[in-house]
């Protein structure tokens, strides 16, 4: 099977695909087993991070995959310690090493500490260079969004947030629209719950995926599709990353989403307004994760 996935559309112009391959928590050789299936699945889109400590294996894959490089697209993210303008273009061009590739299709601010307003002027050089064909933020809050517009040239293509049924970020969608970034591409983390149960339990998607001959799982990630989110669901399953790509050829009906809009909201977790300890600690990404996962994050979330 290599399933078609289809392409949403950054401001730049860039297509990225609606739906990848996300690699939180997973050791070295979880990526060198578990991405080329995904690969052959279909996957083109990857999401990785300094802070998973796994680049190094997400680019022998890249390297030795056999797809051309410009048919995959590879975001990663830098961690506050790399933000100081002085620093962020020497830790962009170690994460290109660490990755043995030229260029990124998409670099995040992964969490909205520290020097973010200095080091977004780096991060639009590394457009320039193209070292970065797009940038932007994930876990930031909408008045940190502000002052980065302050200075920005380039504005932030991607947003990429906690989105699931029970946190639609509707609200923030809509605050951003007002600021004339309505053409900003939403991603959204933990798209299922980080595997909730109760989430994934609810009736109404049972219900739904029911009628069209679908599982609870892959009514979500379509939810997520006709919402405008780019996700990128883990797992180590290969039935379920053949499920999570299968999504393509249903649509939930407009009074269906509407029932998925009345589930009760709630984040699973709350982005801290000040830096929570483990963003503050110095992380070395020359250690890469080799047996089981390495992440500074804590373990409901990052
Ligand atoms: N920027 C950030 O701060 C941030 C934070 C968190 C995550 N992320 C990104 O988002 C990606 C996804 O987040 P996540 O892994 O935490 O949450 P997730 O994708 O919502 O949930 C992963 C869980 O869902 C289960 N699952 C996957 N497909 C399934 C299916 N078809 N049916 C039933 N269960 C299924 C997996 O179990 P199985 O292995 O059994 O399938 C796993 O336990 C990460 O890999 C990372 O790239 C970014």
């Amino acid at each position: 099977m290599n399933a078609s996935i289809p392409n949403f559309t950054l401001a730049n112009g860039q297509k990225i695909p609606a739906m990848g391959y996300g690699v939180y928590m997973m050791s070295s050789e979880e990526v060198r087993e578990h991405l080329p299936q995904a690969l052959e699945l279909g996957y083109r889109h990857i999401d990785t991070a300094n802070a998973y400590f796994n680049e190094v294996a997400v680019g022998e894959v890249v390297r030795s995959c056999g797809i051309p490089r410009e048919e995959l697209f590879v975001t990663t993210k830098l961690f506050p310690q790399s933000y100081p303008y002085e620093r962020c273009a020497a830790d962009i061009d170690a994460t290109l090493s660490r990755l043995g590739l030229d260029y990124v299709d998409l670099l995040l601010f992964h969490q909205p500490y520290g020097d973010y307003v200095d080091g977004w002027r780096a991060m639009e050089e590394a457009v320039t260079s193209g070292k970065a064909r797009a940038i932007g933020l994930s876990n930031f809050p909408v008045h940190k969004i502000d002052e980065i517009l302050e200075v920005a040239v380039i504005k932030p293509a991607v947003l990429q947030v906690e989105i699931n049924p029970y946190w639609n970020q509707r609200e923030l969608k809509h605050a951003l629209a007002e600021r004339g970034l309505d053409d900003m591409v939403f991603e959204g983390w933990y798209p299922l719950g980080h595997g909730d149960a109760g989430l994934l339990a609810e009736p109404v998607f049972s219900q739904i995926a029911a009628a069209h001959g679908k599982t609870p799982a892959q009514v979500i990630l379509r939810w997520h599709y006709q919402e405008g989110n780019v996700v990128f669901p883990k797992t180590l399953n290969p039935g379920h990353m053949a499920d999570n790509i299968d999504i393509f050829d249903f649509e939930i009906t407009d009074d269906e989403m509407a029932r998925i809009a009345e589930l009760p909201q709630h984040p699973f977790y709350q982005v801290p307004e000040e830096p929570p300890a483990f963003v503050l600690v110095e992380n070395d990404y020359a250690q890469q994760a080799t047996s089981g996962p390495r992440s500074p994050m804590r373990p409901n979330g990052e």
